[in-house]
């Protein structure tokens, strides 16, 4: 069996976004070539409420889906599908923007002022970048866990282990999955042949094996990096001394066109011009509550 090799390692980067959110981009424009559909990752969270209380006032998304998994503090939010509430520490919520959707997303201090978690945008073919927006959303209770000597798989989207994921029904087959491995724990991730696959170490270290008696360390990931992999069967990951928590996400490349500006992707320049025009003339939303 062919293990995935790292091809290339980037530490997330400072950056301001929304109201004036201090966060981390772990990736993102530019960089679809190396984890499309993949199309962006932010790494948000501070134990200083100003970096993130002004939060992403009302604004709107086309041609993506927004997967945000929360880990500390909370997020108050709510779109014109008509759904509100808040995510909690440990829950997800999976939006389908779709043919278009306008939401918010408020933070808000958790334990000591602390907030926590990561954005992903998952783009959609171009069959589905008009569909219906969709929102799926789970508590942390209801995300199905995969258990293992040292090892502990949150499963929020996809298989593993037997396990199904929470979210279910999506477009293309996107993988995501929140890992713990205690100090020196192996876990080895079926990564069917040609998806793109990243690793995305957010506390800990670890290493990527290229082989299953652990002889051959293909790189060892710091924390706040993601490592993009080569093309294989499976991903063998080891933690180190410290233990390693880590975001493993996989998807079938689209190798489509991209055309995108702020929060909405399409694949051409027309497409984003109508979006635009949409938005000034009111009828950008096609689907409400
Ligand atoms: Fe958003």
């Amino acid at each position: 069996m062919k293990l995935r090799t790292i091809k290339r390692t980037m530490a997330a980067r400072p950056t301001v976004d929304g109201a004036g959110v201090k966060l981390s981009r772990v990736f993102g424009y530019g960089l679809t070539d190396l984890f499309d559909p993949f199309l962006m990752m932010d790494h948000f969270g501070s134990d200083k409420p100003a970096d993130y209380q002004a939060g992403f006032p009302w604004h709107p998304h086309r041609g993506i889906e927004t997967v945000t998994y929360l880990l500390e503090g909370s997020v108050d939010h709510g779109d014109s599908l008509g759904n509100s509430g808040t995510i909690g520490p440990g829950d997800v919520q999976w939006m389908t923007a779709g043919s278009g959707i306008i939401h918010q997303e408020m933070p808000k201090p958790g334990k000591d002022g602390r907030m926590f978690g990561f954005q992903l945008w998952v783009n959609l073919p171009k069959s589905e970048k008009m569909c219906d927006p969709a929102y799926h959303g789970f508590t942390d209770a209801e995300i199905p866990r995969f258990r293992a000597d040292g090892v502990a798989v949150k499963v929020i989207c996809g298989q593993y282990g037997g396990i199904s994921g929470a979210v279910r029904g999506v477009a293309g087959s996107p993988f995501y999955i929140d890992v713990k491995l205690e100090a020196n724990a192996r876990l080895e991730i079926p990564t069917p042949g040609t998806r793109s696959a990243a690793v995305y170490l957010y506390r800990g270290d670890c290493s990527v094996l290229s082989s299953p008696d652990g002889t051959g360390k293909t790189g060892e990931c710091r924390e706040r990096t993601i490592s993009a992999l080569d093309e294989g069967e499976a991903a063998l990951i080891a933690a180190g001394t410290d233990g390693a928590s880590f975001i493993f996400i996989s998807g079938t490349p689209l190798h489509e066109p991209i055309a995108w500006q702020g929060p909405i992707v399409m694949n051409t320049q027309e497409e984003l011009d109508v979006a635009f025009r949409e938005l000034d003339a009111g009828s950008f939303v096609k689907v409400r509550s």
